[in-house]
């Protein structure tokens, strides 16, 4: 596996064998298992796989974790290379954003709700370091966790919107056995934090029982929900709500496409999941 760190070198290195595939696995690194499946995924979807591995500061609040986010590039160069990844692409904040960039790139409506209502600025962020990483991979494929479901939504139409021929691939959300989503912000939770995190996999598994006994009315749902994780006083909510997948509208009637989207702090630690509600996962 080969690090490159200059987006110059990267683009070279896109171009050098046009017949083969490339397939983009954006990251913000401190691998775990989760990162792991989205490398091999794309490995299968693909001749070459490239992870870029990338702190945007861009997608950070004033008040955010951009200081303390986990990094370590040693120990994500080591499992990188253990998930037949061809490129770890690795540039630095200013090699990204040389001098003083005047541009950004915008998906409005679908930044405007969930997420994007309580860090504003942030799918901003994340739609021009994407498009970045777009152009300088020029990747066929990219594969996104579906964890992040608004910026799974926001890449696809940010895709379509400005025509790239890229398919946009979400990979099912990685669990821990216990059913806590793998995140790299897991560490940041203490022993007991860690433990009423499970609460957002006991709701999303009680809410789909719910729906399969019949209950079909999204607010009533939403208000239950809201309740079982309110139990535990260490819980935060930010919101509780059930929207369809793509567009993140409110579908007040459950349908095939409505997923309950959770959002929480345990302590200073946002922890965000979700899941379909009548679908399989
Ligand atoms: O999901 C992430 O890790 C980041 O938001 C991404 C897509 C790499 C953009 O910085």
């Amino acid at each position: 596996m080969d690090l490159i760190e200059s987006p110059a070198a990267m683009h070279s290195w896109g171009q050098d064998k046009p017949g083969q595939t490339i397939a983009l696995v954006p990251t913000m690194g401190a691998f775990h298992e989760g990162h792991l499946c989205l490398m091999r995924h794309a490995a299968e979807l693909s001749d070459r796989v490239v992870v870029s591995l990338f702190v945007n500061p861009l997608q950070f609040g004033p008040r955010e974790d951009l200081a303390r986010y986990p990094r370590n590039l040693a120990r994500d160069l080591e499992m990188a290379a253990g998930a037949r990844v061809d490129v770890l692409f690795a540039p630095k904040a200013d090699a990204m954003y040389a001098g003083e960039s005047l541009t950004r790139v915008r998906v409005d409506e679908l930044t405007d709700t969930l997420c994007g209502a309580s860090r504003p600025g942030h799918f901003d962020g994340v739609a021009t370091v994407v498009a970045k990483l777009f152009n300088i991979v020029a990747p066929q494929v990219a594969v996104f966790g579906r964890k992040d479901l608004q910026q799974l939504a926001v890449i696809r139409r940010m895709t379509a919107d400005l025509n790239w021929a890229i398919e946009i691939v979400g990979h099912p959300i990685v669990r821990e056995a216990d059913g806590l989503a793998m995140s790299s912000r897991n560490i940041y939770l203490s022993p007991a934090e860690r433990g009423s995190a499970l609460a957002l996999h006991r709701v999303i598994l009680w809410a789909r029982e719910r729906v399969k006994a019949g209950q079909s009315d999204a607010a009533a749902l939403i208000a239950e929900v809201r309740t079982r994780l309110l139990h535990d006083p260490a819980i935060r909510i930010d919101y509780v709500s059930i929207v369809h997948e793509r567009h993140l509208v409110y579908t007040p009637t459950l349908n095939r496409d409505s997923v309950l989207a959770l959002a929480v702090f345990i302590g200073s630690t946002r922890l965000i999941d979700n899941s379909l509600l009548m679908a399989e996962e």
